[in-house]
C-alpha cells in the first residue's frame, strides 16, 4: 500500500479529468466497481474515492438535495438516528440546511433508529409543510457498531419516497464476511453509501469512498460546465472525476486499493474481517463472565460497549468509576479503551479494526480490564 502511494507520488498524475490519465481513471473507476460488487449495488451504480466517510457523507447528502429537492431546498428535511456519526450533521449543514431541518431520530434497546418515530415524525414534518427527502441510515455506528434495520428502513425509503443514504463508513466492508452480510441486509437497496477503506480494508488515510446506485445521479447533482476545460466523456463507460465530485484537481487514488486487492486478493482481507468479529464475540463473551461488569452493547459487529458496576452507587458515581476504570485500564498502555457516553452514562468501548490486532492482544486487555477491577 506504501508502494502504491510511492507511485503515486513519482508519477504524479492528474485524474480530475479521463482525457487527462485514461488508464488511471479506468483504473480508479475499476476499484469503485469492486466496491459497488462487494456492497451488492446493481450495474449502472458507480461512485468514487474520497478521502474519507466525511466527505462520502458530505456528497451524498449534496447528490440527494440536488435529486430530490428544488434549488430553493429550505424546506427539506432529513433524517438520521441519534447514534449517527457526526459527520453526517455536520454534511448537511456544509450542504446548506439549517440545524433545525436534521431530525435526530430515537434508537432503540440495541442502538439502532426506531422506525416508528421515524414515520411518526415523517408524517408530522410532511403535514407541517416541510419536505421530507433524506434518510440516513447506519451500517456501523461509531459508538456500539449498531446497524439499523436497512432492509426496514429501504421499504419505508421507498413508501415515503425519500433518499436513503447509508454510513457504511466503519461497518460497510463486513459485508465481505458471512455475518456481516447477515448484519447489513438491505443496504444493497440502498441510494448511495459511504464506505471507508481505510478503516475496515486497513489502507492508508485519505481512503474513503462514495458509492451511488444510480451514478449518472452523481454526474447530474455534480457537473459544472467552464470554457476553458476539455470536452468531457458522453460515453457512460468512462468518467471524468471531475464532473461526479466537489473536486477539480485530484491525486491517483485507485492505486491503493487496485495494488493490494491485485496482489493479494480479497481473501486476506475477508479472513482478517473474520478473525475481527471473532475476537469480539471473544472479549464480549470473557467481559460478560466478570463479576462487576455490564455489556451496555453486545457486539453488532467489531465493537462491544461496557461498564462497571457496583450496587449502591448512583449514575454519577457510577460514571466516576468507570472514568477511573478507564484511566486504569490505558495506564498500563498496552491497549486503549475509549469512552463514549450511551443514554446519559459514561461507558467504555472495544473497537477491533486493527490488522494488527490478535488474540494475543485481545488477552492483554482482558487482563489489564481484570487488574483494574482489583481494588
Ligand atoms: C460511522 C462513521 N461515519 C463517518 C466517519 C467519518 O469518517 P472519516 O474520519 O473518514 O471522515 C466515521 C469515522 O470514525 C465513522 O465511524
Amino acid at each position: 500500500m506504501a508502494v502504491a502511494d510511492l507511485i503515486a507520488s513519482s508519477i504524479n498524475r492528474y485524474v480530475g479529468v479521463w482525457a487527462a490519465a485514461p488508464a488511471l481513471v479506468q483504473l480508479e473507476a475499476t476499484v469503485v466497481q469492486w466496491l459497488c460488487g462487494i456492497m451488492g449495488y446493481p450495474a449502472g451504480s458507480g461512485g468514487l474515492l474520497t478521502t474519507g466517510g466525511s466527505l462520502a457523507n458530505l456528497e451524498g447528502i449534496v447528490t440527494a438535495r440536488r435529486e430530490r429537492l428544488p434549488e430553493r431546498f429550505l424546506s427539506g428535511t432529513l433524517y438520521t438516528s441519534d447514534q449517527a456519526h457526526h459527520s453526517v450533521r455536520k454534511a448537511a449543514l456544509l450542504a446548506g440546511f439549517p440545524e433545525a431541518n436534521v431530525r435526530s431520530i430515537e434508537s432503540d434497546a440495541r442502538f439502532r433508529i426506531r422506525l416508528d418515530v421515524l414515520r411518526d415524525r415523517i408524517r408530522r414534518d410532511r403535514a407541517a409543510g416541510h419536505v421530507p427527502f433524506l434518510v440516513v441510515g447506519q451500517a456501523g455506528t461509531t459508538n456500539t457498531g449498531a446497524v439499523d434495520d436497512l432492509s426496514a428502513l429501504a421499504d419505508l425509503a421507498r413508501d415515503e419516497r425519500l433518499w436513503l443514504h447509508v454510513d457504511a463508513a466503519y461497518g460497510g466492508v463486513f459485508r465481505l464476511t458471512g455475518r456481516g452480510r447477515r448484519a447489513l441486509a438491505g443496504i444493497e437497496r440502498s441510494d448511495s453509501l459511504s464506505l471507508d477503506p481505510h478503516k475496515g480494508l486497513f489502507l492508508p488515510y485519505g481512503t474513503g469512498s462514495l458509492l451511488v446506485r444510480d451514478r449518472a445521479a452523481l454526474r447530474r447533482s455534480h457537473a459544472v460546465r467552464a470554457d476553458y476545460m476539455p470536452p468531457m466523456q458522453e460515453d457512460p463507460e468512462f468518467i471524468d472525476f471531475c464532473e461526479s465530485s466537489a473536486e477539480l484537481s485530484r491525486g491517483f487514488r485507485g492505486l491503493r486499493l487496485w495494488l493490494p486487492i491485485k496482489m493479494h486478493g480479497i481473501g486476506p482481507f475477508e479472513r482478517n474481517l473474520e478473525e475481527k468479529l471473532d475476537l469480539t464475540e471473544w472479549i464480549a463473551a470473557e467481559l460478560r463472565a466478570l463479576d462487576g461488569i455490564e455489556i451496555v452493547a453486545e457486539p453488532q459487529l467489531s465493537i462491544v460497549a461496557f461498564r462497571r458496576v457496583r450496587p449502591g452507587l448512583d449514575d454519577d458515581a457510577l460514571d466516576e468509576l468507570n472514568r477511573r476504570f478507564l484511566e486504569r485500564i490505558n495506564a498500563g498502555r498496552r491497549v486503549h479503551l475509549t469512552p463514549t457516553v450511551l443514554r446519559g452514562r459514561f461507558v467504555i468501548r472495544i473497537c477491533v479494526l486493527s490488522f494488527r490486532t490478535h488474540l494475543d492482544r485481545m488477552r492483554m486487555a482482558l487482563e489489564d480490564i481484570r487488574s483494574a477491577l482489583e481494588p
